[in-house]
């Protein structure tokens, strides 16, 4: 399984968007990654629908929406029809987990369950076979700029595991403080997918930063 990048909007420039999309489009990223906020769920407010909408009329790479919102059940449809390819939703905010994922494929789209830095792993025993894709939060989510949390090596460790050991086939991304000094540990430990927003999007050479993240390989 090669290793994939997934670029958090959040950190783009809004005055110019378009000019970042194309950037990303150009790159070796392989999703978009959109960071939904409710200023309920977490402490901020980022963007919504119409915003996912324009990006998908530019992004020629899928996108991977993040639901940091409460009763996402409430939005898969519109989450659809404005574009999104993957759609995140929180353990923590999903009452009816197991409802919630079904009614994502059921809109034609791949369904990803995200864990907070305190929720524990074994939570998802009985779901990881129905998930294609689990996102562990390697800060508390809300905000791009924040410091990894260095506990998400084990938790990434402990659901490689489980996912090896049954017959899940569900990729492990991280979202929070990745940069080119944890990539390769993130890799290592197990993680599929990193999901990277201010490291990007500050860096000089963006494009470059992109390249770097995706081939930073295991040792
Ligand atoms: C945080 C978001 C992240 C954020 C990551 O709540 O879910 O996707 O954009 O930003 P960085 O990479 O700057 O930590
Ligand atoms: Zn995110």
């Amino acid at each position: 399984m090669s290793k994939m990048v997934a670029p958090s909007l959040l950190s783009a420039d809004f005055t110019n968007l378009a000019k970042d999309i194309e950037m990303v489009n150009r790159s070796e990223a392989d999703w978009f990654h959109l960071d939904i906020m409710d200023g309920v769920f977490v402490p901020n407010i980022s963007f919504g629908i119409p915003v996912v909408e324009a990006v998908n009329k530019l992004a020629k790479k899928p996108l991977d929406v993040h639901l940091m919102i409460v009763q996402p059940e409430r939005y898969i449809e519109a989450f659809k029809k404005a574009g999104a390819d993957l759609l995140n939703v929180h353990l923590e905010a999903s009452t009816h987990l197991h409802r919630t994922v079904e009614e994502i494929h059921k809109n034609g789209m791949k369904a990803g369950v995200t864990l907070n830095p305190h929720t524990p792993v074994h939570l998802l025993d009985d779901i990881i076979e129905m998930v294609d894709l689990v996102l562990i939060m390697s800060v508390n989510p809300g905000f791009g700029g924040q410091q990894f949390i260095e506990n998400t090596y084990r938790k990434i460790e402990r659901l490689r595991n489980m996912v090896d050991k049954s017959n899940s086939k569900a990729l492990i991304e991280v979202d929070g403080g990745v940069t080119l000094d944890n990539a390769a540990n993130l890799y290592r430990a197990g993680a599929d997918v990193l999901v990277s927003g201010s490291f990007i999007f500050n860096s000089s050479d963006p494009l470059q930063t992109i390249a770097q993240l995706k081939n930073h390989r295991a040792k």
